[in-house]
């Protein structure tokens, strides 16, 4: 198969806390391979939590070590990413990922995410200055970037353990 045993890296995209890290470390646990979380790794080179690099260093500067990190893991096949939902919105980013990986698009429903929204708003710098409207206009502007990938699965009905279930299957 052109996807898992062309050991291409599989990356994770979606919106701001759809369970692109839990579905991604599930799925390399599964397929036995390594799991890179973006994200985390930023937080590594700052050596501090997001919300603190965006208040002492500033969005700029955490958006160029994401994109510095994503170039330096997608050199290496093999395994499967996840990265924060705004990295995905750079043109040169989203042709990168899905130029040379299988790009998977978690997708979950307004009515369901909104659910959620309290337990994320602590550690997302983005919501923190947005009104609920606002976040709800930035959720589908950004499903519209979204919809270039390679595969989409609806997160709604799923646990992460079945979702990672599916992407196995499907891209078997
Ligand atoms: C961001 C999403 C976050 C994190 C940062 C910025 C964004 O990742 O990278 O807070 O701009 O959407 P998650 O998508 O994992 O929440």
């Amino acid at each position: 198969n052109k996807h898992i045993a062309g050991e291409k890296n599989l990356i994770l995209i979606g919106f701001m806390g759809v369970g692109k890290t839990t579905i991604g470390e599930e799925t390399a646990r599964k397929l036995g391979r390594p799991f890179i979380d973006i994200d985390k790794e930023i937080e590594v080179a700052f050596g501090m939590p997001i919300t603190q690099i965006f208040k002492e260093h500033g969005e700029k500067a955490f958006r160029s070590k994401e994109k510095e990190l994503i170039k330096y893991y997608i050199e290496e096949n093999g395994k499967i990413l996840s990265m924060g939902g705004g990295a995905f919105l750079r043109e040169d980013i989203r042709q990168l990922c899905l130029n040379t990986s299988t790009v998977i698009f978690l997708d979950t429903s307004w009515e369901v995410w909104e659910k959620r929204m309290h337990t994320l708003i602590d550690t997302r710098p983005i919501l923190q200055k947005l009104s609920v409207p606002e976040i709800k206009d930035l959720f589908y502007e950004r499903k519209e970037i979204y919809s270039s990938h390679h595969l989409r699965v609806d997160t709604d009905k799923l646990t992460p353990p079945q979702t990672a279930d599916y992407i196995i299957e499907v891209l078997k």
